[in-house]
């Protein structure tokens, strides 16, 4: 038998480069967070100048990381009312936003948020922390290897957050997931997320696996067995820290139940074979024994804003069914036809003069191709034999659609599996009646079941998935008068209302973003 020592040589030798990151880890965390104190200091200091008072004399930092915070989107929108919200029931808090706009400066940023989302903040209490390596997160620094060229990016770049200020709190509310690692593993503060989209999905990973062709997936690559190969690999080892960096968060919030269940997959993902060959990775990137239930991650609804909506009467709407969706393959207009063509087949007194029902189909078309789907449209409502009720309106102007948002009785929309559908939030604003396909989000998020009136009724509009029931629907729906037709609009308004209210959003905040993690 070998004497057991001479395995000792080996086996220490193999632990070296492990005993040697973990020092170099430290020494570089321990630098950082020297460094920082007096950081820290001057950027209170120069806060207190400008008015900043600290009740309790040591306050906490919040760090939201959004480096594209001057942006007009649904995330800016949210990471202001966050902000917004943290001003008003923690004063002693600073927001520190860490953001790429270089070169605008925080009076400028802060008039646009009024502009944009109207909403006031208090400069006292916000710093600006300014990146100038954002161009490392676009699309078109990366040609290849996309998704991990713009996450390695963002880790650079939250190097360069952190190595200016280390806040108490790290949330990330632009997906860049990747950073968590960094900034736990140098500053050991907990990190949260408000997420709007996974960043690879384990469908993806099943259209590589498959070799379907689709949108992430060219047909270049499906087409030949070595380049999904490499690409599968590719995408299990992104997955794989991916799923890491998710499960280092303390918290996460998404914004509907279709990210959620991406969310969820992507923090239950296993790959027993890659977690073997990856040891390595494992060592840098711990999953921090985190153990993560289907119930933490949880849906909290970005505001939004129906104050030009909600004023529309609800009494006295025309027999008007309106669609609103861009001329896309996706939304399937043809669909919307075939079933206003049923509904008139079974109803024939939909076609006489004094009941007349209208289908209004009102989208933007955006080129020559969206323009061919509308003349076939135009074709298909004659070949129908329903030309006569149908209207189409192309690129209408904002302030037209409203006009049709507030005579309309009843709000169609076709398109399977969508992700959210804020057009189906904006009938049920309007008070318009709801008939959507029966899945994703308005299914699971928008139409549903909502607080009952004097009459106990909850339903708030309706799902179909055949032409036929569209058809049923669409009578149903029309059928309705008087006090039920209107409790039915009224619930419908206060759905859309109260799902995204500021409100229900901020009490999904203090839910989730606990004190504990800052105070
Ligand atoms: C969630 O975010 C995604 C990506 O920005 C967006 O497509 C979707 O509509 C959002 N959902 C809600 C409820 O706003």
């Amino acid at each position: 038998m070998r004497d057991p020592s001479s395995f000792v040589v080996p086996l220490l030798l193999l632990l070296l480069p492990f005993y040697f990151g973990g020092s170099v880890l430290y020494l570089v965390s321990r630098w950082v967070l020297r460094g920082d104190e007096g950081r820290r200091q001057r950027v209170l200091k120069s806060l207190a100048e400008a008015g900043y008072r600290s009740q309790s004399g040591d306050p906490r930092l919040v760090g939201f990381f959004h480096p594209y915070c001057n942006a007009g989107g649904g995330g800016e929108r949210v990471l202001w009312t966050a902000i917004s919200f943290f001003q008003r029931t923690e004063p002693d808090v600073v927001n520190v936003v860490y953001t790429g706009d270089v070169g605008v400066s925080k009076e400028k940023i802060l008039a646009n948020v009024k502009d944009r989302f109207n909403v006031a903040l208090d400069p006292r209490s916000i710093h600006f922390v300014f990146l100038k390596s954002r161009g490392l997160v676009e699309d078109s620094a990366w040609p290849m290897f996309t998704l991990l060229g713009q996450s390695l990016g963002s880790m650079y770049l939250v190097w360069e957050a952190i190595t200016q200020l280390v806040p108490d709190l790290y949330i990330d509310t632009m997906g860049y997931a990747f950073t968590f690692h960094v900034v736990r593993l140098l500053c050991h503060i907990p990190v949260g997320a408000y997420v709007h989209y996974p960043t690879i999905s384990t469908e993806m990973l099943k259209r590589v696996r498959t070799r379907t062709a689709g949108h992430t997936n060219s047909g270049s690559i499906s087409s030949s067995k070595l380049l999904s190969s490499v690409k599968l690999l590719y995408y299990r080892l992104f997955m794989f820290c991916y799923s890491r960096s998710l499960r280092k968060a303390s918290f996460l919030m998404v914004n509907s139940t279709w990210t959620k269940n991406h969310v969820d997959a992507v923090l239950h993902h296993k790959d027993p074979l890659l977690s073997v060959f990856a040891a390595p990775l494992l060592y840098l990137l711990p999953a921090d024994g985190q153990n993560w239930e289907l119930s933490d991650c949880s849906i909290v609804y970005p505001p939004c804003d129906t104050s030009a909506i909600v004023p529309f009467k609800l009494e006295g709407r025309s027999r008007m069914i309106v669609s609103i969706a861009q001329f896309r393959p996706e939304k399937d207009h043809p669909a919307q036809l075939r079933a206003f063509a049923a509904l008139l087949k079974s109803y024939p007194e939909y076609r006489d003069l004094r009941h007349v029902v209208r289908l209004v189909l009102i989208g933007s078309v955006r080129n020559h191709e969206d323009e061919a789907r509308v003349a076939a449209l135009r074709r298909q409502a004659t070949d129908l034999g329903i030309e006569n009720q149908i209207e189409i309106v192309v690129n209408a102007p904002f302030s037209l659609a409203l006009d049709y948002l507030s005579r309309a009785s009843i709000g169609l929309s076709t398109m399977r599996d969508e992700h959210f559908g804020i057009n189906v939030v904006e009938f049920m604003g309007a008070g318009v009646i709801p008939v959507v396909h029966a899945s994703g989000g308005p299914l699971h998020d928008i139409v549903v079941p909502y607080e009952g009136g004097p009459t106990g009724e909850l339903c708030t509009g309706y799902h179909a998935a055949s032409e036929e029931e569209f058809a049923d629907c669409l009578h149903e729906a029309l059928k309705l008068s008087g006090e039920a037709e209107i409790q039915m609009r009224s619930r419908a308004r206060k759905r859309a209302v109260d799902l995204f209210s500021e409100a229900e959003f901020e009490k999904g905040w203090a839910q989730t973003c606990k004190r504990e993690y800052y105070a």
